[in-house]
């Protein structure tokens, strides 16, 4: 009889739109080069989504996968919890649209922000909800089309975003298995170093504010990048203290996919060999609170990581936001 002391992954899931947009598309949109991308960084192509796909229709992708992954029914399900900051609307939340398209009948389900941070956060909650014994079955999804976000006009960040989706189940497990450490942090002295300026209630969309793209992603990207390897690179050592694993237990790092050299400065402050560390920007760029679920998906199924495998993860976002955690699968 397993005890409802610890939350452990299931299955998971993952989803690409179908469509590629390489650095050299982008080289025909703005003044920019495949080679100052992929040195800058990492990216070679992103995925986005059409007109006619929204971040439920990501997510429902994911969700059936990491369903059938796990072995369960949507109907088992006790909650969905959805990070996103490009939900279909900005009500009804995307979960309740994905809870209606899997038939997840029981959940209830609800959306909440952290930007790039949104998985690690989820992962908080959905320790809250296992450990607590208040959940037995929870499908936390992760899913971005930044894309449809993005200034197409603007070099500085058109180059860094994709869309897509990951998701994963959790149940209650054994002792020292699953969920063995999550942490979660804020900052809202930096909210202005990577905005959406309007269209929220401080500032409702005007013509004018349209037309200047004001709807759109800010982004001041060199200071970004100093707060973003600084809070990560503390947010690692931080749940790695706190689990008492050494390095070398690391089977997998597996941090945002914002930038390599960023990923690079982590994996060499925590000694994680190249072997050792996840992946995947060069093909999706930074898909925000999906990049995390994406790559776990991933690293699964390929037999990368596998039962007992240690997996730590860490991200930071707008907001700002960040945090990192610790997995035994
Ligand atoms: N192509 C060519 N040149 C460019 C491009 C481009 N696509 N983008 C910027 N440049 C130019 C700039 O204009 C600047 O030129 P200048 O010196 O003549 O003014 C020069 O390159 C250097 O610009 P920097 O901004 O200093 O470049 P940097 O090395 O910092 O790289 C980048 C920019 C890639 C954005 C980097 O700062 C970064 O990755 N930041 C972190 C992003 C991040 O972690 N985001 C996570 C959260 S996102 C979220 O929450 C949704």
């Amino acid at each position: 009889m397993k005890r409802a002391n610890s939350a452990r992954i299931s299955g998971t899931g993952s989803y690409l739109p179908s469509k590629v947009l390489t650095n050299h598309d982008l080289e025909m949109m703005v003044d920019t080069s495949d080679e100052w991308i992929t040195e800058r960084t990492g990216i070679k192509e992103r995925r986005v989504t059409t007109d006619d796909q929204a971040a439920s229709d990501l997510a429902y992708e994911a969700a059936v996968h990491a369903l059938d992954d796990a072995g369960i029914e949507a109907s088992d399900l006790d909650a969905i919890l959805v990070a996103t900051v490009c939900g279909d609307h900005l009500f009804p939340t995307t979960s309740c649209i994905v809870q209606e398209k899997i038939g997840a009948k029981r959940a209830f389900a609800y959306d909440f922000a952290a930007a790039c941070s949104g998985f690690v956060y989820g992962m908080g909650q959905v320790r809250a909800y296992i450990e607590s014994g208040m959940c037995k079955r929870v499908l936390l999804i992760g899913v971005e089309t930044l894309t449809k976000l993005t200034d197409w006009t603007d070099r500085n960040t058109c180059v860094l975003f994709g869309d897509g989706a990951g998701a994963a189940v959790f149940e209650p497990g054994e002792p020292g298995e699953g969920l063995l450490s999550v942490i979660m942090h804020s900052d809202g002295a930096l909210s202005d170093i990577i905005m959406l300026p309007a269209g929220g209630s401080r500032t409702p969309l005007t013509p004018e504010l349209l037309a200047d793209r004001e709807n759109k992603i800010h982004m001041r990207g060199n200071e970004t990048f100093k707060v973003a390897v600084k809070a990560m690179e503390s947010a690692m050592l931080e749940v790695i203290e706190e689990t008492g694993i050494t390095q070398d237990q690391i089977d997998l790092l597996i941090p945002h996919q914002a930038n390599i050299r960023i990923i690079q400065a982590l994996a060499k402050r925590i000694e994680v060999p190249d072997d050792r560390l996840y992946l995947n920007l060069d093909r999706y760029g930074n898909t925000s609170a999906a990049t995390i679920p994406i790559a776990i998906d991933e690293a699964r199924r390929s037999g990368r990581i596998g039962p007992g495998s240690i997996v730590v993860t860490t991200a930071f976002g707008s907001g700002v936001t960040w945090g990192a955690a610790v997995i035994r699968l």
